[in-house]
């Protein structure tokens, strides 16, 4: 499985489509329309809201999970619009189990965080204001509707009914009678593509075949683990990859986590490696960091070690992909964060404060490693050639530093957008001496 080892918006899309050639099954695992998984096909760029990576690929099965909460209407457009470019090569199925999010829960969301935001400016999440946390609390108060009700014309009204009890508050929710024939018109256009995933999974397993588990969103925006309440409503983990899939622990044999050689995060909550100033705006600008989703600058720092090691732990991370190291690449030194100095002069090396606030006042403290140089033609076209031997010494430095201070061995490495900017590390004669976070020794 492949989740994300930061705050979202690693270039996971190219990774799991890169992925995705071997795979026989892809499993959105959590989420919904607030992710955006951006892949450069030589046809043009795609942007993957709600569908799997897998329906670009032919013979794969693209699947929408169990876990995720579906917009039904968008997630129809997405793949008329795949059609439409004849980019649809593999297979779309949605999971019957997946929560359906409504335009209901899209006016919810934005009156959410405008509530905080005018009790404390400082308190808004910058929510993607698609409806994410909204569907899922009403997944966890049991009047959700999943996609396979959508059929089931008395179960629709009869939670739209108990829904709308409970959402009196908000202005200019769409009439029920006209919503609920507008979710049985799209089930019905849907209905193809609807499926019981799980046990399609567990054979396909059985079979051995290989099914590849793709988390949206991350590590740090976990609901339970993340940067809370600056989080998504989701768990974007190892674990919540199983519960949204519907397969079992013991099914898993690796978990890649997917990291930027620098840092980004859109919306509010503390991001200590954030650089506001002319470094930042250089990372902005030279790594296109715009959110695929809604278009806003992400805000841009320096990689963070710290927070990568409790990604590992977390998500027992066998893995790392490391996603962009062109972006650095001209740089005289590359700064990673090591550890944090808290107020009270303790040190924090791989834990996560509970509170958002003590994670505020930590102070990055870095080690500046040599920067590696420009990446030009010449050398895209080496490392396209020659492979790894190709790397720049310090930039091979850069990826055993990360190596060294996670535990977790660099599997592959992205230097571009494209599909073929993709090299794969050949695997470390190393011996796992602890729990994630030991040294690796040859
Ligand atoms: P929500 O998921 O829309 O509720 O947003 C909660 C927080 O997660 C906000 O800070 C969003 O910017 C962030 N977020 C949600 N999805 C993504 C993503 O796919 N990439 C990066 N940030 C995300």
């Amino acid at each position: 499985m492949e989740v994300g080892a930061q705050f979202g918006d690693e270039g996971k899309g190219k990774i799991f489509d890169f992925l995705s050639a071997d795979a026989k099954y892809v499993v959105r695992t959590g989420g919904g329309p607030n992710a955006g998984h951006t892949i450069h096909l030589p046809q043009g760029v795609v942007v993957l809201h709600q569908l799997s990576c897998g329906v670009l690929r032919r013979g794969v099965v693209g699947v929408s999970g169990p876990g995720m909460v579906v917009q039904p209407f968008s997630i129809e457009e997405e793949i008329r619009e795949l059609e439409r470019r004849g980019l649809l090569q593999g297979e779309v199925a949605i999971s019957d189990r997946a929560h359906v999010l409504l335009p209901v829960h899209e006016i919810e969301d934005a009156w959410q965080d405008d509530l905080r935001a005018r009790r404390n400016p400082e308190g808004a999440l910058g929510t993607t204001r698609r409806g994410i946390g909204p569907a899922y609390s009403d997944r966890a108060a049991r009047w959700g509707i999943r996609i396979a009700d959508l059929d089931r014309p008395a179960v629709l009204r009869e939670n739209l009914e108990l829904m709308y009890a409970a959402k009196s508050h908000l202005a200019n929710l769409p009439p029920i009678d006209e919503l609920a024939s507008r979710l049985a018109e799209v089930g019905g256009r849907l209905a193809p593509y609807v499926r019981s995933i799980e046990p399609i999974l567990w054979d396909a397993l059985a079979r051995g075949e290989r099914v590849l588990l793709e988390g949206a969103q991350s590590a740090l925006l976990d609901l339970d683990f993340g940067t809370y309440p600056f989080v998504t409503s989701s768990h974007p983990t190892s674990a919540g990859a199983l519960v949204g899939s519907g397969l079992p622990p013991t099914e898993v044999d690796s978990v890649l986590g997917i990291a930027k050689a620098y840092a980004t995060r859109v919306g509010g909550g503390p991001f200590p490696t954030e650089e506001t100033g002319e470094a930042g705006e250089f990372l902005r600008r030279v790594g296109g960091e715009r959110g695929a989703t809604t278009g806003r600058a992400r805000r841009c720092g320096w990689l963070d070690l710290v927070l990568l090691r409790y990604a590992a732990r977390l998500n027992g991370l066998t893995a790392l992909a490391i996603t962009k190291v062109d972006v650095l690449g001209g740089l005289e030194e590359v700064p990673v964060c090591t550890q944090y100095e808290m107020p009270d002069a303790s040190t924090v090396r791989d834990v996560l404060p509970t509170h958002a606030d003590d994670l505020a006042r930590a102070r990055p403290v870095y080690e500046r490693l040599p920067g590696w140089p420009e990446f030009h033609a010449r050398l895209r076209e080496r490392l396209r050639r020659e492979g790894a031997s190709a790397l720049p010494a310090t930039l091979r430095r850069f990826l055993d530093r990360i190596v060294e201070e996670t535990g977790v061995p660099v599997e592959l490495v992205g230097y571009g957008p494209a599909r073929d900017e993709t090299l794969r590390l050949p695997p470390p004669v190393t011996r796992r001496t602890g729990a994630g976070l030991s040294a690796w020794s040859g």
